[in-house]
């Protein structure tokens, strides 16, 4: 967790530092803080809480340079107090340092650097690198050799940035979370991910792990620990910074929401070809995947819940597929073979559970595969092969957008393979095609007629939230409780509908109001299920077409558009995002920021 941004440029480093720690406060927000080459050493502002709390500091005393660092946190060790929040320096403020990650070593090495009278001031890991790099320092030797004695004593995770006291340079090193380098003529960025910098370039450098940059006022250095020169490419990243910015909308998670009809077209784009019946993934062409006999997806959140959509998808078709937890693969993952294709789904690609889940299939020896928003991403580059979901930034910490846009584009992989290995497509292409080309003109309509406020203040104060779907409604129904509990902080379970007899129905009250999800696989059990928890008073929300039997029956109805089985929960999903930020805006809850959490959570 945490993000962190660095600057070296002719330009005020200030404004594009907080302009990055607001555009990376998806990743933590418990404190903030910033450190600026001023002219005569290293000056600093930090504080716990918001961005916005720091910047108003600043604004009173105000800080000037043009070679900053700033860091936005997610608190692992020690609680968000002003003291904690980074940059952390050495005793002497010759040294700061940003961080994300975790210094495993880091109570190891801070009792010998107290024994040698370094004095610590806070409770992170972080704390021991600036210190560090003053033993060496002390020692006579270079900043740059310090820089790099001290990170080779490191053991962990880290994407740091440090200053030394006087010198126009910015030293990075990473290992395990992620970094990035932002060029622009002269001026350069470093950040955790590239929204960061996204308005000022979108020529990057991704780094590898292992990598150390200098970045300098003529130009970036990339060597590994030891000084040897690597070579890393400049990629130039096809995000529009519009897409970083709220608009007119009051949230992020709103924006992204109403963002679906875009994010799918540009999912399917160029993808599938309706009159021809065929799909093109590009890099999977036929054959791809001859040989694999089963499939695990591997996931965390709401990615799982998408991994799960794929997985059922897959498992109707006749592939056997697995959507795992990667939190709990390194304790309970089913064997895997070469052949297995085991398939990583993250947005970000810089989970840490599914990245170590990930590392694990590999050491194990089966095929691996990444579906994920970002590119260059850790999972993107460490698995043999990666499938983008092209479904733009994503800033809210709530999932939306990326998880039907990781869906759909699952469907297609799923048709891929199924086609290579089986000999026949899971869909009827004559229909489904069709149907896909027409889902974001059907979300389209949707968003403009839901009546999703109304039915979130109808269920306003209720006791607990329960949503229920059979088949392809399953993971839509986790989703729609995932949403709702994540942001709205009021209970809210999920459950398969065939299930909520077996044990759930005994929470069934007229205070809990129970989402049902009709994809029109199997609706009828579905009902009755539903009818099951009316009977015991539970007011029922169908999401269905206007014209399904449910709408009879149940007390209220959150219509979507007919379309086929493999669509319709989809559709279905994002009725429920909007009842959730609904119910989190009439609560007055800080949607984009739910508390406690982070977008991209890169510790284990
Ligand atoms: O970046 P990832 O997709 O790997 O993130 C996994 C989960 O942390 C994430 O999906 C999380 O559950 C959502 N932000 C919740 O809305």
């Amino acid at each position: 967790m945490c993000g962190i941004i660095g600057h070296v440029g002719d330009s005020d480093a200030i404004d594009t530092l907080i302009t990055g720690l607001e555009n990376l406060e998806y990743r933590g927000y418990d404190s903030a803080g910033v450190a600026v080459q001023n002219g005569s050493g290293i000056a600093i502002q930090k504080r716990s809480g918001r961005v916005s709390e720091l910047k108003e500091s600043i604004e009173d005393r105000p800080l000037k340079g043009r070679v900053g660092i700033g860091h936005t946190r997610w608190s692992t060790h020690g609680p968000p107090t002003d003291e904690n929040a980074h940059p952390h320096t050495n005793s002497t403020t010759d040294v700061a340092v940003v961080h994300n990650g975790i210094i495993e070593n880091y109570a190891e090495l801070k009792a010998r650097l107290e024994r040698k009278g370094h004095e610590f001031t806070s409770d992170t890991d972080t704390e021991v690198i600036p210190h560090l790099i003053q033993q060496y320092l002390d020692e006579g030797v270079e900043n740059e050799t310090a820089f790099r004695r001290a990170i080779d004593e490191l053991e962990g995770s880290y994407a740091v940035a440090v200053m030394v006291s006087g010198e126009h340079a910015l030293y990075a090193a990473r290992r395990g979370s992620p970094l990035v380098v932002g060029v622009e003529d002269d001026e350069f960025f470093l950040a955790s991910d590239v929204p960061a910098f996204l308005e000022y370039t979108d020529e990057v450098v991704y780094l590898e792990d292992g990598d150390v940059a200098i970045v300098r006022p003529d130009g970036v250095e990339f060597t590994d620990l030891g000084g040897n020169p690597v070579s890393r490419d400049l990629e130039t990243v096809n995000w529009d910074p519009e897409q970083t910015g709220k608009g007119e909308y009051d949230h992020f998670m709103l924006k992204e929401i109403f963002e679906q009809p875009t994010s799918l077209a540009q999912a399917i784009e160029g993808r599938t070809d309706p009159e021809t019946e065929a799909v093109h993934l590009e890099g999977f062409g036929p054959g791809t995947f001859d040989g694999v006999e089963t499939v695990q997806l591997i996931a965390c959140g709401t990615s799982y819940h998408a991994a799960l959509y794929g997985s059922l998808v897959l498992n109707q078709a006749g592939i056997p597929s697995r959507a795992l937890l990667a939190n709990e693969y390194s304790v309970c993952a089913p064997p895997v073979d070469e052949e297995t294709l085991v398939v990583a789904v993250s947005q970000s690609g810089e989970t840490a559970d599914t990245l170590s889940a990930l590392r694990e299939a590999t050491a194990e020896g089966a095929q691996t595969l990444t579906v994920t928003n970002v590119m260059g991403s850790t999972a993107a580059r460490e698995a043999d092969d990666s499938l983008l979901i092209r479904a733009g930034p994503e800033i809210g910490v709530a999932a939306t957008k990326t998880f039907s846009s990781q869906a759909v584009v699952l469907e297609l992989l799923a048709h891929r393979l199924t086609c290579d290995v089986l000999g026949t497509s899971p869909f009827d292409l004559e229909s489904f095609l069709p149907e896909l080309d027409r889902l974001p003109g059907r979300l389209e309509g949707l968003l403009e007629s839901t009546d999703a406020r109304a039915i979130a203040r109808r269920y306003q104060g209720s006791q607990s939230y329960f949503f229920i779907g059979r088949g392809l409604g399953y993971p839509v129904a986790l989703e729609g409780a995932l949403k709702f509990k994540e942001i709205t902080y009021e209970h809210a379970e999920g459950f398969a509908s065939g299930e909520l007899k077996h044990g759930p129905l005994a929470l069934v009250t007229p205070e809990t109001p129970v989402f049902a999800v009709f994809t029109g696989q199997e609706d009828e059990k579905t009902l009755k299920n539903a009818e099951e928890a009316q009977t015991r008073g539970a007011p029922v929300v169908a999401v269905c077409p206007d014209d399904h039997r449910a709408t009879e029956v149940a007390d209220a109805h959150l219509e979507i558009p007919p379309t086929n089985p493999e669509l319709a929960g989809l559709l279905a999903n994002v009725q429920l995002q909007l009842v959730s930020y609904h119910a989190a805006d009439l609560l007055g809850r800080p949607i984009d920021k739910p508390r406690n959490l982070a977008k991209s959570v890169t510790v284990e």
